[in-house]
């Protein structure tokens, strides 16, 4: 049936414009884009969606989300990390290969896609492992795992440490047209860390994980894309002297990207000054000056995406002493939220948020989406910016729960989410 979207205002990333117009949407795909009140529904049955008020924009697009099957489905499965992805306005989602078994073969991917359709919601790509077991010692398949549907390559959760080995990988992985996602951790000097080393870490008597844990490897990666011409994309961005490395990297015209996550941009190192594990992440929680520096990065362009890093844990690895909790956040069903204060405090325009969520991760990874154009897929968001919310356990649509923003004011959020036409997700209260 014909889809009528019906006075939205709709924010097309391509041309930055802001624009009250109607979408009609035929199967799959947008037939028309039209001014209001030129589009009648007496030519036959036509559904109306009434967008008065609400902002449409394309589906966002997550390049690193961490669902946990196969091996960890009591945190999140497939399913379940859709769901919360289309509550979030996420229309496609990149998963990281951090499973067990670790997405490092053909069967690990194809059964990714196969319980991805079965869900049935939203796009899953899967990103395979770099290294066979994530162990850094053999590379995977790359060609295989291509064809099996991987559209990247990362052994995100861990770095790979040994730097010949990367250099291969992305030799290879240029060859066959695949994304390189680089965790960017020095081993050595993270080990035993559990939050950012600084004045916070010294009062509260938690060991360290210092800025240079990160940069060293950044620097590394940059060298390598220089070295090989292989592009390679910086995952969770945290501290300053990152960001101003990526900036002088891309001045010099080398092909790297970058990704941030709203946490690095909400939250700093204070934020674990009451030993709340859920504000434990990896890389940790920083200062605040470096969380002025990822600000800045976004606005110039130094960060190209906002991604979740959605990573679910259960009460098992969370509700323990800090040290012994496993590190990671929930971030699918807040990210808008986050993202959308950015824009309240000018740091980026509207266009420019929804671009970082949208647009140029569908580039970096080569999928489709991230457009609002006549003959493109209807993978759209409708989305109310004027929504004010407390975030509370109980509508967390993702299996865990593990997030600090629970009980705090948001504002901003998803209320209907399409993928290629069909609504797959509706706010009903
Ligand atoms: O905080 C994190 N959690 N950082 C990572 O790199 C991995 C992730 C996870 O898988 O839980």
């Amino acid at each position: 049936m014909t889809k009528w979207i019906k006075d939205g205002k709709i924010v097309d990333p391509v041309t930055e414009r802001v624009e009250q117009l109607d979408i009609i949407v035929e199967g799959e795909r947008i037939s028309k884009i039209l001014p209001c009140g030129i589009f009648t529904s007496d030519s036959g049955e036509v559904e109306v969606i009434d967008a008065a008020g609400k902002l449409v924009v394309p589906g966002f697009i997550d390049m690193h989300t961490h669902l946990r099957e196969p091996g960890y489905e009591y945190k999140e499965t497939i399913a379940s990390g859709s769901l919360a992805a289309a509550a979030g306005g996420f229309t496609a989602i990149a998963c990281m290969p951090n499973t067990d078994p670790p997405n490092d073969s053909r069967s690990v991917t194809e059964f990714i896609v196969e319980q991805a359709e079965r869900a049935n919601l939203v796009r899953v790509y899967p990103i395979a492992a770099i290294s066979v077991g994530q162990k850094g010692e053999r590379l995977t398949e790359f060609g295989d795992l291509k064809e099996a549907g991987a559209v990247g390559l990362s052994d995100d959760g861990r770095p790979v440490v040994n730097s010949e080995l990367m250099r291969r990988a992305m030799e290879y992985a240029r060859f066959h047209g695949l994304t390189v996602i680089s965790h960017c951790e020095d081993l050595y000097l993270s080990e035993g860390g559990v939050m950012h080393e600084g004045e916070v870490s010294t009062k509260i008597g938690l060991p360290g994980i210092p800025g240079a844990s990160e940069e060293i490897m950044v620097y590394r990666e940059i060298c390598l894309a220089r070295h090989t011409g292989c592009p390679v994309h910086i995952a969770h961005v945290s501290t300053a002297e990152s960001v101003a490395l990526i900036r002088r990297a891309k001045e010099a015209g080398l092909p790297v990207t970058a990704e941030t996550a709203p946490h690095y941009f909400t939250l700093d190192h204070r934020a674990v000054m009451g030993y709340d594990t859920n504000a434990k992440v990896n890389p940790p929680l920083r200062s605040e000056k470096d969380v002025e520096a990822v600000k800045q990065g976004l606005k110039d362009g130094t960060i190209d995406v906002i991604a979740t890093d959605h990573a679910p844990h259960s009460p098992l690895e969370k509700e323990v002493e800090f040290d012994r909790a496993s590190p990671g956040m929930i971030g699918l069903e807040t990210a808008f939220s986050l993202t959308l204060a950015l824009v309240k405090e000018g740091v980026l325009t509207l266009p420019e948020a929804i671009k970082k969520l949208s647009l140029i991760p569908s580039r970096i990874l080569g999928v489709t989406g991230g457009s609002i154009e006549e003959g493109g897929r209807a993978d759209l968001t409708l989305v109310d910016d004027k929504a004010k919310y407390v975030l509370t356990e109980n509508e967390i649509l993702s299996k865990s729960k593990n997030t600090p923003f629970i009980g705090k004011e948001l504002c901003g959020r998803a209320v209907l989410t399409m993928v290629g036409g069909r609504v797959v997700w509706q706010r009903t209260r």
